[in-house]
């Protein structure tokens, strides 16, 4: 028997996570969901496993060094491997404007990013298929902010718009020293999605907001590397 994809989703009791979970799923890929909450993760995997779906939760709080030190033991030994990472969890403080909400947001989006990830580098590098799909945003695309200003208008925020460019930046570097492995690793836009980060005044489900990670963390080994998707479609870093 051909051992299963096993795929990791950060962030993954609701909203965007939690379908990219559902759609992985689907696919016939083991999933894993994190979620900070243990309680929340339970009630997920319980839903999502009378879909019929392959799902376990693992508790992570991204920014807890205990949680990220013990996931490479937890994917060893349960699944004696980790072939896809979505780095889905994100915050956006809307109102907030200071130092204090810089950090807090540079702790979850970029740097909860880079300490999961390079703590699971080592069993995404040893699989046949490792992807790394960072869930950033076109409000981290400095190109579209500075050609579109009037699009974006009002939902520019200082701090989440750099942690997410700054999340772009830690793709493209990814991508280019892991060149020439069978490592993917790109960055997507969900698109403006109906979530509680997204408010209820965003165009898109959560169904359609999924596509772009989960075509990321499924593609195919010609596919791209360190580059930034929305719906198929590159966008500008
Ligand atoms: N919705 C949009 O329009 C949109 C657009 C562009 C990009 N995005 C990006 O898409 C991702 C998912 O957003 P969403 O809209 O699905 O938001 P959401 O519904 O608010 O869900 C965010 C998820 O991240 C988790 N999370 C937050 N901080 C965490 C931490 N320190 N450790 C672990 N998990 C943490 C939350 O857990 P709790 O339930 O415990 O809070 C929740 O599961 C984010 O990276 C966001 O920036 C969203």
């Amino acid at each position: 028997m051909t051992p299963k994809t096993v795929a990791l989703i950060t962030g993954a009791n609701k909203g965007l996570g939690l379908e990219i979970v559902r759609q992985l799923g689907e696919r016939g890929l083991v999933v894993v969901l994190g979620a900070r909450d243990e309680a929340k993760g339970a009630a997920a995997v319980a839903e999502l496993s009378k879909q019929g779906i392959d799902a376990h939760a693992v508790k992570l709080d991204v920014t807890s060094p205990d949680d990220v030190a013990r996931l490479p033991g937890f994917f060893s030994e349960k699944f004696g491997r980790l072939d896809v990472l979505v780095n889905n969890a994100g915050v956006a403080e809307w109102r907030a404007d200071d130092l204090g909400s810089f950090r807090r947001t540079f702790e979850t989006n970029l740097f909860g990013v880079v300490a999961v990830t390079y703590a699971l580098l080592p069993l995404l590098k040893a699989s046949p298929v490792g992807r790394i799909v960072n869930q950033s945003s076109v409000l981290g695309s400095l190109t579209s902010l500075q050609q579109k200003p009037k699009m974006f208008g009002n939902f520019v925020i200082p701090a989440y718009t750099a942690s997410k460019a700054a999340l772009n930046g830690f793709t493209v570097a990814l991508a280019h020293k892991t060149r020439g492995t069978a490592l993917k690793v790109n960055s997507a836009h969900p698109g403006w999605v109906r979530t509680e980060l997204g408010g209820q005044d965003a165009p898109m489900n959560v169904v359609d907001g999924a596509k772009t990670a989960v075509n990321l963390a499924t593609l195919p080994a010609d596919g791209p590397t360190g580059q930034f998707f929305h719906m198929g479609e590159p966008l500008p870093w």
